[in-house]
């Protein structure tokens, strides 16, 4: 009696500690988006599925001479990729976008360690940082680099723009020195954010896989200059662009597939590049032709992806 009772309790425990066990895996699971991460948890479900679906519009304004407008591309581009961004940041998968929405602002930052309220981050918070960390929790408001008053200089002519992102690249985000013509192409692209707009615009796979080609032809452009540094930080930004693509449609098969592919054959490239560039842009050039292909089959399939709001609230926790 007594023995099946010590049974019994034995059990229990072992029923109670899996439960435990799957409730505590069930928490640490990611979320199913990776910006999730920074988004402030207390923010309302609905306001989570509005940032998720939207963002605020991007003021650029897209000048007439080609060369410029090249130079901004792949600013652009980097803008968005974790590995222009070194150590914690890169490894989160933050960029400059995930601070600076589109270019804007983002009240709803929240990154543990670095954020005090929503939309502020400690730049030179030693997370980030083994350069700039000083070891106070410092944190500010993420200034909408529209909008707000600009205290660094814009103006092209001067170098405190170029100045202030290396130093931003380097010290506070411990990321490895930039080729030049990324620094560059950063600070063409702030310098080019600003003008009159407003409202929000949709997030969609188009939007995204624009992005993604956007970046690969700025990696042409490079490997044409005989830039394969920078070409090949432009093939990461694609790849990002990729991953992104790839977790709003996770389990929609044949898109799953495709990106894979993509991927594979730009990891692939960046290596040709090294050796090849000549060969490496013709590579990049018979990848945009089958990345078409991949964009028209991720906008037909668009409502069975994370990017349908009806699906992304399907799967949001409550
Ligand atoms: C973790 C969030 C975060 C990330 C990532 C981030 N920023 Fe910022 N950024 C800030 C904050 C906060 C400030 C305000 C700093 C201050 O007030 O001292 C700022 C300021 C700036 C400014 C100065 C605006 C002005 O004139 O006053 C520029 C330009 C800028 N960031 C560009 C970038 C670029 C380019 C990147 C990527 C290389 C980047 N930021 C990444 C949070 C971030």
């Amino acid at each position: 009696m007594d023995q099946r009772r010590t049974l019994t309790a034995r059990v229990v425990t072992l029923v109670s500690a899996l439960a435990a066990g799957i409730a505590a895996a069930a928490s640490l699971a990611p979320p199913p988006l990776r910006e999730m991460r920074w988004i402030d948890p207390g923010l309302p479900r609905a306001e989570v599925l509005r940032a998720l679906t939207t963002e605020p519009a991007e003021c650029l304004v897209v000048p007439v001479d080609v060369a410029h407008r090249e130079k901004i591309a792949i600013g652009r581009a980097v803008f968005r990729s974790p590995l222009l961004l070194g150590g914690q940041a890169a490894r989160a998968g933050i960029s400059c976008a995930s601070c600076h929405r589109a270019g804007r602002g983002n009240p709803h930052f929240v990154f543990p360690g670095v954020s005090g309220a929503p939309g502020t981050a400690d730049v030179t918070s030693s997370l980030f940082s083994s350069k700039r960390g000083d070891g106070l929790f410092n944190p500010r408001p993420i200034p909408d680099l529209v909008t707000a008053p600009a205290t660094v200089d814009r103006n092209p002519a001067k170098p405190d723009l170029r100045r202030f992102i290396h130093g931003q690249i380097v010290e506070e985000f411990d990321g490895l020195e930039p080729p030049a013509a990324v620094l560059d192409g950063i600070a063409a692209y702030v310098a080019a954010i600003g003008g009159r707009c407003g409202g929000d615009a949709a997030r969609t796979a188009t939007r995204e896989a624009a992005d993604a080609k956007a970046a690969v032809l700025a990696a042409q452009q490079l490997l044409a200059a005989a830039d394969q540094p920078a070409a090949h930080m432009l093939m990461a930004a694609a790849r990002s662009a990729l991953g992104r693509l790839d977790e709003r449609y996770v389990g929609v098969s044949g898109i799953d597939r495709r990106l894979a592919k993509r991927d594979a054959e730009l990891r692939q490239t960046q290596l040709l590049a090294i050796t090849d560039p000549a060969a490496a842009s013709a590579a990049l050039g018979r990848w945009t032709r089958r990345f078409d292909k991949d964009s028209e089959a991720m906008v037909a399939a668009q409502d069975r992806s994370l990017y349908s709001a009806a699906m992304l609230s399907a799967i949001l926790p409550r």
